[in-house]
C-alpha cells in the first residue's frame, strides 16, 4: 500500500539550507538593517530560524493575510487580518515567506508594500513551487525549488494542522489526505519518540 506522505527536506536539510540563506542575506544587506517581514502563520517557523541566521541588526514584523477560496477561483483576492505597525517607507524590506505557489498572494503583498515606498523590496521564500505559477513571480531568495506536491510541516499546514512536524513531508495521495485528514497522525501521537 502506498504511504500517504513521506519526508520531503528533512530537519537537517531545512537548517542547513536556513543556515545559507541567512549567510547570505547577511552578505547582501551588511551596512543596513533590514525589516524582515513574516506572513502568519506559516512563515513564522521559518522567520524564527531565518532570523538567528543573519548576523546583522535587522526588525521583524508580522502580517496575515487570507485569500478567498482556491487561487483559480478567487483570482488573487487577498484580504488583510492583520497590518504592519511601523512604516516601511525607505526601509529594507525582506517579506519572509513558507511558499511560494501560484504568487496570487505574494503579488499582492508585494503590491501593498511596494506604495509604501521602501528603500527596497525583496523576497526569502522557504519552498518555491515554480510549477504551478499564475503570475510570473521570482523571489530573491529561495530555500529549495519545491516539486508540485502538496506538503505538510515546519510551518506548512492543512486545515492548520501538522504545523509542528520537524520536516517537511510530501502528500503522495492528496485526495486520500483530504478524506481522511488524521492520516498523518501517527507522526505526532508519540510515534517519534516510540
Ligand atoms: P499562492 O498565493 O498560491 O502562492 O499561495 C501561497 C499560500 O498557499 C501559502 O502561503 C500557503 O499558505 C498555501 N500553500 C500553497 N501550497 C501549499 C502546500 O503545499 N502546503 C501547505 N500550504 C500551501
Ligand atoms: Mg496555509
Amino acid at each position: 500500500m502506498m504511504e500517504v506522505a513521506s519526508v520531503l527536506y528533512g530537519r537537517e536539510d531545512i537548517r542547513r539550507r536556513v543556515d545559507e540563506l541567512g549567510h547570505t542575506i547577511t552578505g547582501d544587506y551588511v551596512g543596513r538593517e533590514p525589516v524582515m517581514v513574516s506572513i502568519l502563520k506559516g512563515g513564522a517557523m521559518f522567520l524564527a530560524d531565518l532570523m538567528r541566521a543573519v548576523d546583522l541588526p535587522l526588525e521583524t514584523h508580522f502580517m496575515a493575510i487570507s485569500r478567498y477560496g482556491d487561487a483559480e477561483e478567487s483570482l488573487g483576492r487577498v484580504q488583510i487580518l492583520l497590518d504592519l505597525e511601523t512604516d516601511v517607507t525607505d526601509r529594507h524590506v525582506i517579506v519572509v515567506e513558507d511558499i511560494v505557489d501560484t504568487g496570487l498572494t505574494s503579488r499582492y503583498l508585494l503590491q501593498v508594500l511596494r506604495r509604501r515606498a521602501p528603500a527596497s523590496l525583496e523576497m526569502c521564500t522557504l519552498l518555491d513551487k515554480s510549477a504551478r505559477r499564475i503570475v510570473p513571480l521570482s523571489p530573491r531568495y529561495v530555500g529549495f525549488d519545491c516539486p508540485d506536491r502538496f506538503v505538510v510541516g515546519y510551518g506548512l499546514d492543512f486545515a492548520d494542522r501538522y504545523r509542528n512536524l520537524p520536516d517537511i513531508h510530501q502528500v503522495h495521495d492528496l485526495p486520500a489526505f483530504r478524506a481522511d485528514p488524521d492520516a498523518l497522525m501517527p507522526l505526532l501521537t508519540g510515534a517519534r519518540a516510540a
